[in-house]
């Protein structure tokens, strides 16, 4: 059976950053994401009878080592499921820039998690895929369920997924994704977390995450936008603080980057209230409210650095299409 599939980028307000086990992707905190709606990988997934080897294309063209092999290892997760040693076609397209801090890994995992087990005929229930897609890519267990998503930490692979806390119709917020450069990233985000313990603030932000959690839960049950958007910011910023003080030191910001974030800081001094938050690359999220959307864009791609500013809102998580 050909099992066709979309799976939706999330962006973590609370963040995840670090793990305490590298091989079952079990994170050092639990984090809260949005799912989005429109920006994500769509994948294709068929198990075929005499295929010598799994073959994966990825944007039109045969899969590199590293990619293909990460794909692989997670198909054998399915195979091993379900019980049989079928090779797979795999066809995987992302409708943004890869590599370039815009969760890539989050949507394309999560896609080939619900593409490769439907397609094996294994019937997971929400949880169960959320914990498949967890292996492949932490945050890709955050693009299964639809809109405000908790990843509870856990203890093991049996408790550590993620799930809604509050569907994507409770609070229509926007997302513009803002892409600065196309450049790729010189250290992934599993590289980089490796040595989050090194930095001498790493726990300390662990003891403030629990905090954190509970009050963004809090935030959007009362649909408090300004609170949300500083609690946001705060955490990026603290991830990146983070990042910044591990050895040996990440910094993914560029020069226009920066000059992005001190611009949506000043509009909201203006009243144009919007708030940033960035991953591990250049690409910057803007969060607002319907009513600024229009107006953040416009200001946004005035900039000749802007190359794209994409618009999306909460949605639906992973779905077959
Ligand atoms: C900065 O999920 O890509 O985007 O589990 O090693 O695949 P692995 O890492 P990944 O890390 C995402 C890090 C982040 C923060 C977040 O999305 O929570």
């Amino acid at each position: 059976m050909k099992v066709k599939v979309f799976a939706p980028i999330n962006l973590a307000l609370i963040k995840y950053w670090g793990k305490d086990n590298e091989l079952l992707r079990i994170p050092s905190n639990s984090s809260f994401s949005i799912t989005l709606t429109k920006i994500g990988s769509e994948t294709e997934v068929e198990f075929v009878s005499g295929l010598k080897m799994d073959e994966v294309f990825i944007n039109g063209k045969e899969a590199n080592k590293k990619e293909g092999k990460r794909v692989t290892d997670h198909l054998e997760r399915v195979r091993k499921l379900k019980g049989f040693d079928l090779k797979a076609r795999v066809k995987s397209t992302n409708n943004f820039p890869k590599s370039a801090g815009l969760s890539s890994s989050a949507s394309s995992m999560a896609a080939l998690s619900l593409a490769a087990s439907k397609a094996a005929n294994l019937n997971l229930n929400e949880k169960d895929l959320s914990r498949l897609a967890r292996i492949a890519s932490g945050s890709a267990c955050r693009s299964i369920p639809e809109g405000f998503v908790e990843w509870i930490k856990g203890r093991g692979d049996e408790d550590s997924y993620a799930k809604t806390i509050f569907p994507r119709n409770h609070w229509d917020l926007r997302v513009l994704v803002v892409i600065l450069s196309e450049k790729k990233k010189e250290v992934g985000s599993s590289k980089g977390m490796k040595e989050a313990r090194t930095s001498e603030i790493f726990e300390e932000r662990l003891k403030r995450v629990n905090e954190k959690m509970s009050e963004i839960k809090k935030i959007v049950e009362r649909k408090d936008f300004s609170r949300l958007g500083e609690i946001t910011e705060e955490d990026c910023l603290n991830m990146h603080e983070v990042m910044r003080t591990q050895k040996p030191s990440l910094v993914y910001w560029l020069p226009e980057t920066v000059k992005i974030m001190r611009k949506v800081i000043d509009w909201r001094k203006e009243g144009l209230e919007g708030y940033f938050s960035i991953n591990t690359g250049q690409n910057i999220f803007v969060i607002c409210e319907p009513e600024n959307e229009d107006e953040l864009v416009k200001r946004l791609e005035k900039f000749e650095e802007v190359i794209e500013v994409k618009r999306d809102r909460i949605g639906k998580g992973a779905r077959i299409i």
